[in-house]
């Protein structure tokens, strides 16, 4: 492609019968002839799908991200891509992440487009549509769909992270099987993605944080008419991004990264943060590591007071000034020169925010809780790290040692947690194996596993947990997540058994088996791999390249990126 000419001109702009074949079929469309002619050409990439009720309303922003491409002189087309339904795909929407982030690439590269808009909400629509077009590199925005209004439910408040708490509450018989199915219909009454500072909308304030979107991304909710607004503006601004030649790398600097891991600590963002976070850098080339995720979250209290390490809800976080206010106050310590997709910097976009209401958002002199962000543990049952987040979990059981209690998988856990014979107490570590990237597979959110019926009608709320998995970004508890290797690669979580002490000690970043190296020898010689390798399709593809936790569980082969350019023309 020569200098400054459209990418989209490589197809809409030739002569002959390949400018024929490539306008001629778009005409059916009811497209007009002079929209080929040196517009930008800016692909809408949807995740829009009925299985996927997080993305439901993704049509209307579709047709807002349209005006305002029209609007700027551009051409918009929207395209669909595979959508991952959190609470519907199965085993793990964790597992097609990767699938997605190629169709997206693939797309992406193989068409006649000058820019990206990227449509995201439900958790991993987020990761997955950054990484492939961070392979791909050209000028990129980001629009989230926004939260759900708050639940309400007999007088209360009620948001996603509440589903445990019913779990656990109708486990114990204190609330009806009627009662239960009542309070579904009153926590998701509107369109958007989880209101708590879930997964989704840890996505969403990433994002906003790395500069890949307008300010405010990440908490005007689904259904207010400003999520309107923010799309058409985002449609104005794409086309002049392809005008400037913004593209993803301009944005996403070792800056960027640095000030997402610090602003996702002050937001008491899920542990899935760290895990898309690092396979992002992967893709666009930016040298970000698990460490990292620790070191620069370090000393940073948590500002926002929103569910589930505080009480309020993300319209909460928007009505108090929204993501740059809350930006706004750790101004001493993020990179204010970061660029963003507005042209502006970070500190630029924040500058003028305002703090309405200090419940929600709060000062670092006087934080809503002290310690926040993800602690990176290490040791002999973690040599390459594993995660946890202080913010959700019980402060008494940061430092704990206790026998562990053993689950082979997710199958031994569902078989025995509520068998009365089960040798478990308060002081005890519940173990779960091969729930990690190879093992399950597709690292699925079971870390937070529910506690024993017995222990929780003595009243205990909270256990420590370890496992390979993932825990969902509602969930809470001292939870130890991501023990890289896992177990189904030959990791020592795979050679833990019950009654073996583990010390835990999040303060001094350590998570130790307290079992001998020869022990350990004679347990590795004995491990048998359990869990097996598909023989065919995505998963056998998957299986077999998937990285481990600590580097993001992308595939090999899939780090980096190809550029845009198409090298061939079937024509
Ligand atoms: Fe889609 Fe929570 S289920 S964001």
């Amino acid at each position: 492609m020569e200098e400054n000419k459209l990418r989209s001109s490589n197809w809409f702009g030739r002569k002959g019968k390949d400018g024929f074949i490539y306008r001629a079929w778009m005409k059916n469309q009811g497209i007009p002839a002079d929209m080929f002619e040196g517009k930008p050409v800016i692909g809408i990439c949807n995740t829009w799908s009925e299985l996927t009720p997080c993305n439901g309303h993704f049509r209307e922003l579709a047709e807002a991200v349209k005006k305002g491409v029209l609007e700027a002189g551009g051409f918009p087309v929207e395209f669909p891509v595979m959508s991952l339904g959190e609470t519907l795909i199965k085993p793990t929407a964790m597992l097609y992440r990767n699938l997605v982030s190629m169709d997206v690439e693939e797309s992406i590269r193989a068409n006649p487009v000058d820019g990206i808009v990227l449509l995201c909400g439900c958790d991993k629509t987020t990761p997955s549509l950054v990484m492939g077009a961070c392979s791909v590199n050209i000028p990129t925005l980001v629009i989230s769909g926004g939260p759900m209004l708050k639940g309400h439910w007999k007088g209360k408040d009620i948001g996603t992270s509440d589903v445990w708490r019913f779990d656990a509450a109708s486990k114990l018989g204190q609330i009806t099987n009627e009662e239960f199915v009542e309070a579904e219909a009153c926590m998701a009454r509107t369109q958007g993605h989880c209101a708590v500072m879930g997964t989704a909308s840890t996505m969403a304030v990433m994002v906003e944080a790395l500069g890949l979107s307008l300010p405010n991304n990440a908490s005007i909710p689904a259904a207010d008419a400003r999520r309107k607004v923010l799309s058409q503006l985002s449609g104005r601004r794409i086309v002049e991004m392809v005008k400037e030649d913004l593209t993803l790398s301009k944005i996403l600097t070792r800056q960027a990264f640095e000030n997402a891991i610090k602003i996702n600590a002050a937001i008491g963002g899920s542990t899935n943060f760290v895990i898309h976070l690092l396979a992002i850098a992967g893709r666009i080339g930016v040298d970000v590591n698990l460490q990292d995720c620790d070191t620069y979250s370090q000393g940073i209290p948590l500002l926002a007071n929103i569910q589930p390490s505080g009480e309020n809800y993300m319209e909460d976080l928007y009505y108090s000034g929204g993501l740059p206010a809350l930006i706004k106050e750790m101004d001493a310590i993020i990179h204010k020169e970061a660029l963003t997709v507005n042209g502006k910097t970070i500190g630029q976009n924040c500058a003028t925010a305002e703090v309405y209401d200090r419940n929600v958002i709060s000062t670092m002199q006087a934080p809503f809780k002290p310690e926040s962000g993800i602690v990176v543990v290490k040791g002999n049952l973690a040599p390459d790290g594993a995660v946890i987040k202080p913010s959700a979990a019980s402060s008494a059981l940061l430092k704990h040692s206790g026998k562990a209690v053993v689950f082979e998988n997710i199958e031994d856990y569902h078989a025995r947690i509520d068998d009365d014979t089960l040798d478990i107490d308060a002081t005890s570590i519940m173990v779960l194996k091969n729930v990690g990237p190879r093992g399950y597979p597709g690292m699925a959110e079971v870390g937070n596993m529910t506690l024993p019926k017995k222990l929780l009608e003595q009243g205990v709320t909270d256990m420590v947990r370890i496992s390979d998995g993932r825990m969902s970004g509602t969930g809470f508890g001292t939870v130890v997540l991501h023990v890289s290797p896992e177990a189904a690669v030959g990791g020592v979580l795979g050679l833990v058994k019950n009654g073996d002490i583990i010390h835990l000690d999040v303060h001094a970043r350590t998570l130790q088996l307290a079992v001998a190296e020869e022990e350990l020898a004679v347990r590795r010689l004995a491990w048998i791999q359990t869990e097996t390798i598909h023989p065919r399709g995505y998963v056998h593809l998957y299986q077999t390249h998937v990285e481990q936790a600590h580097l993001g569980a992308d595939m090999d082969f899939l780090k980096g990126g190809s550029g845009s350019k198409v090298t061939r023309d079937s024509h």
